[in-house]
């Protein structure tokens, strides 16, 4: 019993003492027009697949056909009812004095087939009492017009390897333009890039690395130029918003200070972010320089009549280039990065193309999911890294966060952001990155893909065995609610009322 005590009383004053995080915490403040938001995704949190009119995506389908690819085959047909209960959501959005709430909206629910000919008035009518809402509520909407969710019937067409997506895509966004824009101020068109086209752990599980991930990367690039422009012909006079990508960015770190690693990590960043950047981004637009040269010589060697890369027309290059307001970056970890033998007997595969061995330090902290280990120094270099390769864009972190399992004294998310957030002030303040905004995910425990419910992201825990799907604001909620408040990274020990109730 004495010792218990004693030992509680250790594990208490070294929490109290904050001592474990507060030495890295940044003194600066966010900017006054700094925008604070909460994010998550259609297939993700809405359930509500099989009602009227809704038509079938990607993750039904696979969910459905392959349900072992799935933690404990589970799907999306309910996830956290959000269908039902978005005035709920709202509540809790608002709740966190957030200035925006960035949530995609599902192709197939507004378009059943993908294509423009057949609306679903039900599926526009959600969308638009969800953005009445939250404008009611003082909360603007930012969305993400394609997260992962591809109609199937799409799919069936070859899904982002047909160039005709594009086009398709740029009805959809006509669609969503016409009906929200005039309430909708922030539109992404994609998140993340081609998951699911070059490898076997995401749908649509095509798994050809080396081609489709390539072209998708191509037709992803042209369908989101397509909308932009769409949007800067016919609607931006009258609506005024801004456009943007979101794109995957986390850090690829030299794993040492030799050449041949520091080169090997700046291939990986080429290969992995620059594929999507650089022809947007960059003031040249196009590839980057050196994947289209070693994707062209391994092709050659390789036995191909012609590069796995596609190539921009003349064109093509300029009418993508510069199609931006805004960049949304993704950052959650970072990978340390080697070079590897050269080996061209090996298969073909973008892994071979970038000729890396990537891992992670084992003394980083590790979240629940195999990928992410806490190295916040990697957003600021990341940062870095964007703003001077791409000409200093208007930047937004459009997701951050640390998964577990869902505990409600979740002090390693507090840790995590804290971390974080330093690290964007660092480089706001020392770095002068423009960046506008940061975006945690997420608003709630949800379906993580191939992980199911395995793995919680959520600032509010979500009961999936009560049908009610009851949320719990966890303790990160009092956190980033006091961050907002005093625009600045707040130690744990200021939230600690509440959190002494349950220590
Ligand atoms: C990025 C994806 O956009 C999101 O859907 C996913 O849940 C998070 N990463 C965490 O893995």
């Amino acid at each position: 019993m004495y010792v218990l005590a004693c030992l509680s009383y250790i594990v208490a004053a070294v929490f109290w003492s904050g001592a474990a995080t507060d030495d890295v915490l940044s003194k600066h403040r966010f900017p006054k027009d700094f925008l604070f938001g909460v994010a998550s995704s259609a297939y993700q949190v809405e359930g509500g697949r099989n009602v009227n009119g809704n038509g079938e995506n990607i993750w039904d389908y696979f969910t459905k056909t392959k349900p072992e690819k799935f933690h404990n085959s589970s799907n999306g047909d309910v996830a956290c009812d959000s269908i039902n209960k978005f005035r709920e959501d709202v509540k809790l959005v608002k709740n966190l004095g957030v200035d925006f709430y960035r949530f995609s909206v599902s192709w197939s629910r507004v378009l059943p087939e993908g294509y423009s000919n057949n609306i679903n008035k039900d599926g526009l009518r959600y969308y638009n009492d969800l953005i009445n809402e939250l404008i009611a509520n003082g909360i603007e909407p930012m969305i993400t017009m394609y997260h992962y969710d591809l109609p199937l019937p799409l799919h069936q067409i070859g899904g982002w390897t047909n160039p005709y997506l594009a086009y398709y895509f740029e009805d959809y966004a006509r669609i969503l333009f016409s009906y929200f824009g005039d309430r909708v101020k922030h539109w992404i068109t994609f998140n993340g890039g081609c998951a699911g086209y070059g490898e076997d752990g995401f749908a649509p599980f095509l798994n050809q690395p080396g081609i489709a991930n390539y072209i998708c990367n191509q037709v992803l690039v042209l369908a989101h130029a397509k909308a932009y422009h769409l949007y800067d012909r016919e609607f931006r006079m009258l609506q005024k918003g801004k456009v943007g990508v979101t794109l995957e960015g986390n850090w690829y770190e030299p794993g040492s200070f030799a050449v041949e690693d520091i080169e090997a990590a700046e291939r990986a960043r080429e290969f992995k972010l620059g594929v999507y950047a650089n022809p947007i981004y960059h003031p040249e637009g196009n590839f980057p320089k050196a994947v289209r040269e070693r994707v062209d010589n391994i092709s050659r060697q390789e036995g191909y009549l012609r590069s796995r890369l596609p190539t921009f027309s003349a064109e093509e290059v300029e009418y993508v280039q510069g199609t931006y307001d805004f960049l949304g970056l993704n950052c959650y970890t970072t990978f340390l990065v080697k070079d590897a033998e050269e080996d061209v007997s090996e298969k073909t595969s973008s892994d071979k193309d970038i000729r890396i061995k990537m891992y992670q330090d084992k003394q980083w902290h590790k979240a629940k999911s195999s990928w992410l280990r806490v190295y916040p120094d990697g957003m600021r270099k990341m940062l870095k890294w964007v703003k001077d390769k791409y000409d200093d864009p208007e930047i937004i972190i459009t997701e951050n966060g640390y998964s577990d399992n869902g505990e409600l004294v979740d002090i390693e998310r507090i840790k995590y952001y804290q971390k974080y957030l330093s690290a964007i002030l660092e480089a706001i303040h020392e770095d002068e990155v423009n960046v506008r905004g940061y975006t945690a995910w997420s608003l709630m425990d949800n379906f993580e893909w191939i992980m199911g419910y395995s793995e919680k992201f959520g600032l509010y825990h979500v009961n999936f065995s009560d049908p009610n799907r009851k949320r719990t604001a966890k303790k990160s909620v009092d956190w980033y609610k006091k961050v907002i408040r005093e625009r600045r990274v707040v130690e744990i020990k200021e939230v600690s009322s509440r959190l002494k109730g349950d220590l």
